[in-house]
């Protein structure tokens, strides 16, 4: 893979509170990194290789200052990369090695980082909504090509399949999806006709009659935003598929709904929510798996696709372009139609 295109952007590696008072280790983009907590539990992120002879600094220690502490020969480094501890040296020169540090920072419960140095800080990540809410977190990492797991969220033909009664039962509508390429090389799909069907979240969310609101985007590069609204209440999800290698992705998704009137009510509603959508997600890590395992045999060429197919194959050629270096495109709108 060819990850140059995606190099320069802050990816959610882990959650917050993972990191503690050891140093974790993580890849991103096929690298090897270490994050740690470092003075005052600032995060901190390196590439995974001692400067002095390559050991994996993530199986070294955190000391009680904040500083890293390779397991080879107990070279210590601080946030910035310097040198402070060299256990077995007579006499110890200065020596700093910032290029082994990365940008990091933490945002609403997980840390972000990038392999480039100048790498973009994302303003919203999160697209955390302008709606009162309440939200939670949860992190899956999936043996499969990260195209494929961000393809998955916004394939609304596999979810009467892989998650029925849970997400989406079989009931038929015909509905109509607009899909658009937007200039930042994302693709906005807005589907229309959608009724309410029986399933346990439609319950849970009292989408019992009326129509549902309901519209995807793929945000370049790796994230997936799903918005629902059904009179007024609203649910967004947000799934951020970090890759991790060619064959493993780690997704973050994070959820978002409207407050409630009844306090409690709202924090049972939260918890089930949550409950049931880390169930969905362990439904699609499954299918995922069992696709990426045919297609590592099979290979991925030739596939057949119908209408219903429009939003993955628009948002694999975004991803394609995006991957490629190559222009998006921008203004391009089609209009299908099928069952869901
Ligand atoms: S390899 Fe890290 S201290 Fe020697
Ligand atoms: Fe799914």
């Amino acid at each position: 893979m060819n990850w140059k295109a995606l190099r320069n952007n802050h990816y959610p590696v882990m959650r917050s509170r993972d990191l503690n008072t050891t140093p974790v280790s993580r890849k991103l983009l096929g690298t090897s990194i270490v994050l740690f907590r470092a003075q005052g539990g600032k995060v901190a992120a390196f590439l995974d290789r001692c400067p002095h002879r390559g050991a994996r600094l993530s199986e070294g220690s955190v000391c009680k200052n904040g500083n890293i502490r390779c397991p080879y020969h107990g070279w210590a480094f601080d946030a910035e990369g310097r040198c402070t501890s060299i256990p077995s040296a007579a006499k110890e020169k200065p020596m700093s090695f910032p290029s082994m540090v990365l940008s990091c920072f933490e945002k609403e419960g997980a840390i972000f980082v990038s392999l480039e140095r100048e790498g973009s800080r994302v303003s919203n990540p999160w697209h955390t909504p302008d709606w009162e809410h309440s939200d939670f977190l949860l992190e899956n990492r999936v043996k499969a090509d990260f195209r494929y797991v961000l393809e998955n969220f916004v394939d609304a033909a596999h979810t009467a399949w892989v998650h029925t009664g849970l997400f989406r039962s079989k009931a038929k509508n015909l509905v109509e999806a607009s899909i658009t390429h937007l200039e930042d090389g994302g693709v906005r799909i807005s589907t229309t006709g959608e009724k309410q069907n029986p399933s346990l979240l439609a319950r849970l969310f009292g989408m019992t009659e009326g129509e549902v609101f309901h519209q995807d985007l793929y945000a370049p590069p790796c994230s997936v935003v799903v918005d629902y609204q059904f009179g007024k209440q609203k649910v967004r999800s947000i799934s951020v598929c970090t890759p991790e290698n060619e064959s493993e992705t780690r997704i973050f998704t994070k959820v978002y709904h409207s407050r409630q009137e009844n306090p409690l009510f709202h924090r049972i509603k939260n918890r089930l929510t949550k409950e049931i959508t880390q169930l969905v997600l362990k439904q699609d890590k499954k299918i995922l798996e069992e696709q990426h395992e045919g297609i590592a045999e099979f290979g991925e060429k030739g596939f057949a696709a119908t209408e219903s197919d429009a939003p993955v194959m628009h948002v694999h050629k975004a991803i394609q372009n995006l991957l490629r270096g190559n222009k998006g495109l921008s203004g391009k709108e089609v209009r299908v139609k099928y069952y869901l």
